[in-house]
């Protein structure tokens, strides 16, 4: 995670470094630093905690130059503080590095540096970085940067400066993002697009293992050689009022707000009753189609949870076997996927670090490997064989909430799209599920009318200590997501259980007073479901539900019900999903916390 900026041009470079570390904040938020050239020397400023204080700190002792890195940092290696705040700098004090990932190796290359004489400061992991550069200085800054990052084992995206060469920034990436931003007279390096909008729209995308040299005039990029790289120019085309909160109190909130748009342009073009479901960048014949033994879904946090949804909708629509796996599981357990296989990576940013080995390791055994993602141009989607965009826009809180219903929505055209293929379903029931999504927009739009119902409930769970979620079916998916929202921003604890699975344990810690949200839209195994409801009640439990208006029998056993308006029930989870991210929004509001920086979590998670 951690998020760095670099700057050389002829404005002073800690504005750039700063506003554009206020965009990263969402990588990490635990410390951030600056170090500029000031003069004849490098100057640093760093402090723990957010972002606000290192610029307290530049009003009062401010930095005048024009070349600059900064940082957000996540803590990995040592904990959150000043002297584990990047940048770091060589023994000398003539080379500052931010960094973003892990270096694997820093025991061994702290160890082999000790013995030249260098001694450590920090605790971290990228102290190393800087003086092994210093140690391969020989008069050329590219070369000892070349030759230092031949060194480091694991991820890194890194940003180089130094008294030796003063106009100069150097960047490289390896499993990392890094992109490259063109101004006039000015350029930038940063971890994500947002941080240079302001400034760009043209940008390089970096791949692993390019660096680029940079000063005021010009940008050279270079693999490890030296050779130069030609590599289009990347226009951004998305609108720079979309990262931004838009009178709403939280990016979570007003991402809540964006989902009937962000359903609606993942779906427009892509859906058409006389046509079908088809994708611009993802065709595949029904012979093709059928030679596929097995599909493997895999993805990370929220969305292993929409991947979940898609398992459930793709068999049963198209009847393809289907797996779903945790990616940091998956890489481990050698899975048997062949040329065979059709595999479909799942990632909001595009960049998790376990998600792209998984993807990686798919591609080299041969498999057809999709990516479902919503970063145009990020490193999954540069690299898979297929994408399909969900069109959610920037999602900047770490809570997702649009980015997973678009998935799963997503997760469920694909379904549509296998089975007209197949042919296995009536064209009826396949128009019928088709119209339902073209309504869903409308639909949610209802349901963000419901938030005094949720706040109420709001009210009731947020002083408790556990919490249950359950459901069956689908709703057991939901039901996982529910709860994990709910844990990240509130620091409840809260655990989700299939209904029938109930008995065979959790049912023990069910008292007096206990409360349970549980989520009934499967209509298939609503019965099942209140009965599951009424054993905990008759143990002490209070029940919260979601569920449709005309669910009578369900509304008798519930103590509040959120309703929800009526549609497919494949279509419903996506629609409880608001409820469920509204319960997460308001129980952690009336705590008072901060809603989009939980703590101890990023948005995206680029180490293993
Ligand atoms: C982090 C985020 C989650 C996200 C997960 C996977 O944990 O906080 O919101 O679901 O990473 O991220 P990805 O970008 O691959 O979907």
């Amino acid at each position: 995670m951690c998020g760095i900026v670099g700057y050389v041009g002829e404005k002073r470079a800690t504005n750039f470094l700063v506003e554009g570390l206020s965009k990263l904040e969402y990588r990490g938020y635990d410390s951030a630093g600056v170090a500029v050239q000031e003069g004849e020397s490098l100057s640093v400023r760093k402090h723990k905690g957010r972002l606000t204080n290192l610029e307290k700190e530049l009003e009062k002792n401010s930095l005048e130059g024009y070349v600059g890195i900064g940082h957000t940092r996540w803590a990995t290696h040592g904990a959150p503080s000043d002297t584990n705040s990047h940048p770091h700098l060589s023994n000398n004090g003539k080379i500052a590095v931010v960094h973003n990932g892990i270096i694997e190796n820093y025991i061994e290359l702290r160890k082999f540096l000790g013995e030249k004489g260098y001694k450590f400061l920090s605790e971290t992991d990228t102290e190393v970085i800087p003086n092994l550069v210093d140690y391969y200085y020989d008069g050329n800054l590219f070369d000892a940067v070349v030759k230092a990052t031949e060194r480091l084992e694991g991820s890194f995206a890194i940003g180089v400066i130094s008294e030796e060469d003063k106009d100069t920034l150097i960047g490289v990436r390896k499993d990392s993002p890094l992109i490259v931003g063109l101004g006039e007279n000015e350029n930038f390096i940063a971890s994500d697009i947002p941080a240079v909008l302001s400034y760009t729209r043209k940008v390089y995308l970096l791949e692993d293992e390019e660096f680029v040299l940079m000063n005021k005039e010009g940008v050279t990029l270079l693999d490890k050689k030296g050779n130069k790289i030609d590599k289009e120019i990347f226009n951004v085309t998305w609108d720079e009022k979309a990262a931004e909160k838009g009178g709403f109190d939280s990016f979570m909130l007003k991402e809540i707000h964006e989902q009937p748009k962000a359903i609606r342009d993942t779906m427009t073009s892509r859906i058409s009753m006389e046509h079908g479901v088809f994708f611009d960048d993802f065709k595949i014949s029904k012979e093709e189609l059928e030679s596929i033994d097995r599909i493997y879904i895999v993805a990370c946090g929220t969305a292993y949870h929409a991947g979940l949804m898609g398992k459930a909708s793709i068999e049963r629509l198209a009847k393809i076997p289907v797996e779903v796996d945790i990616a940091s599981e998956f890489r481990y357990r050698n899975p048997l996927v062949t040329e065979k296989s059709l595999v479909i990576i799942l990632s909001q940013s595009g960049e998790t670090a376990d998600t792209l080995a998984a993807l990686r390791d798919c591609k080299n055994v041969g498999a057809r490997v999709l990516v479902v993602t919503n970063v145009v141009g990020s490193t999954m989607s540069r690299e898979a064989d297929h994408v399909i965009y969900t069109m959610a826009g920037p999602e900047i809180s770490v809570a997702s909430t649009k980015a997973y219903t678009t998935q799963v929505l997503v997760m469920h055209m694909i379904a549509i799209y296998f089975s007209e293929l197949r042919e296995l379903n009536s064209k009826e029931e396949l128009d019928n599920i088709k119209k339902e999504m073209l309504m869903l927009p409308e639909v949610i739009e209802e349901v963000l009318n419901i938030k005094e119902d949720v706040k109420a409930i709001a009210e009731e769970i947020k002083d408790e200590k556990d919490l249950y979620f359950l459901g069956r079916g689908m709703d057991f998916f939901l039901a996982l997501e529910g709860s994990l929202k709910l844990k990240e921003i509130s620091y409840i604890h809260s655990e989700a259980y299939a209904g029938g699975e109930l008995k065979h344990g959790p049912i023990a810690l069910i008292e007096e007073g206990t409360k349970v949200v549980s989520i009934l839209t499967q209509k298939n195994l609503i019965d099942k479901m209140i009965s599951n409801v009424v054993e905990i009640k008759s143990r002490g439990a209070k029940v919260f539900g979601v569920t449709f208006k005309d669910m009578a029998k369900a509304c008798q056993v519930l103590d509040k019900v959120l309703f929800i308006p009526e549609t497919h029930e494949i279509l419903a989870p996506i629609v409880a999903a608001v409820t469920m991210q509204l319960l997460a929004y308001y129980v952690a509001s009336l705590k008072g916390f901060d809603i989009d920086k939980p703590r101890n979590l990023a948005k995206s998670v680029t180490v293993e």
